[in-house]
């Protein structure tokens, strides 16, 4: 029993020394081992192609069936990877960043997470600037990724504050700007990455789409697979979900508080045009909790409470078109990614 005890503590002190006599140059590494462009067709393999699953419940005592498609199987465990990946992407084709810029971006969470994973990867400093009050467990996963976090306070205007302070960052040169908010790229990345992934899933089991539900943050989501889907079939409903206790999509205008991080901030981004869209659905935050553990527990799917919020929707929407109809929904991150 000593003896062992002994062995482990030398264990330790041994490849302590050899761990501290280790220096990894990751600016060397990226840099020697590709082109950009062969890195960026790297990170591809990494990010996108990800599973759909056929999920089967009670509703109302009747059986039922929806289509969900797992995002939290991404490179860094959400959605949002797809966006990065594709921004930065078109910018390196474009010309747009250059390889000494920094990307600075105002996020309120995956989307900090992504860019300083996949921004570091491509080389890039990465500055992620956010609202004071979200989860500190985010700040850490974003530090944790190498990225500098600035916060603002909702004195200094919160999430638009953050928006502006970037802007102002950017005046200075040098800097590489995402912005998701307003990018094309952001809409675009699901219109030809997850639109098709879904529809070629479902075709392989001989199924057509119905209808397709997420939640809003950006709004990239909803407009890109919307708009590659109703390209496949017309008939398609697309409608975005928001959370009933802030139903900013319906009224407007921000209006209430509401506990799914992710989905619906403080205005409607351009992104989104409600015109070319069906009618909003809403998740009450409760319920959107609640079917994130359910998802989790029972069925080992660990995703996070937008997840929920998109699973109830689907389940609503399956339940006005008929246990035949096929409504496929997206759940968009890990519930790691708190
Ligand atoms: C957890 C989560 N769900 C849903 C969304 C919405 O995605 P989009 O910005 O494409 O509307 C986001 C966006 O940040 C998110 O972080």
């Amino acid at each position: 029993m000593n003896n062992g005890k002994v062995l482990f503590v030398f264990m330790v002190i041994a490849s302590f020394v050899r761990l501290d006599k280790i220096t990894i140059d990751m600016e060397t590494v990226t840099k020697n081992i590709a082109t950009t462009s062969e890195r960026i067709q790297r990170l591809w393999q990494l990010v996108g192609n990800t599973p759909m699953l056929e999920l089967h419940y009670q509703y109302k005592g009747k059986p039922g069936r929806i289509f969900v498609k797992c995002e939290h199987y991404n490179l860094t465990g959400s959605i949002k990877d797809r966006m990065a990946l594709y921004i930065l992407h078109k910018a390196y084709e474009n010309g747009s960043i250059q390889p000494t810029d920094v990307i600075i971006e105002a996020t309120s969470g995956n989307t900090g997470i992504s860019f300083a994973a996949i921004g570091k990867a491509m080389g890039h400093e990465v500055n992620i600037i956010m609202p004071n009050w979200l989860s500190k467990e985010r700040m850490d996963i974003i530090r944790g990724f190498g990225a500098r976090i600035i916060t603002v306070s909702k004195e200094e205007g919160g999430f638009l504050g953050s928006i502006r302070l970037s802007e102002n960052m950017a005046a200075d040169g040098d800097v590489f700007l995402p912005q998701q908010f307003s990018n094309c790229f952001n809409a675009e990345a699901h219109e030809r990455t997850t639109g098709p992934e879904i529809y070629f899933q479902l075709q392989q089991i001989g199924l057509l789409p119905d209808a397709f539900v997420a939640g809003v943050g950006t709004g990239g989501t909803v407009m890109g697979i919307g708009q590659y889907l109703r390209g496949e079939n017309p008939a398609i409903t697309i409608h975005p979900l928001e959370p009933s206790e802030s139903p900013t999509l319906t009224t407007g205008y921000k209006t209430g508080s509401h506990r799914i991080q992710g989905i619906s901030d403080e205005f409607i981004p351009s992104i989104v045009q409600l015109d070319q869209l069906d009618e909003t659905v809403q998740a009450s935050d409760g319920d959107a909790i609640i079917m994130a553990q359910k998802l989790s527990a029972e069925l080992g799917l660990a995703v996070g409470i937008s997840s929920g919020a998109n699973v109830v929707g689907a389940i609503k929407l399956a339940e006005k078109l008929g246990s035949d109809s096929v409504v496929v929904t997206i759940l968009p991150d890990s519930n790691k990614n708190i």
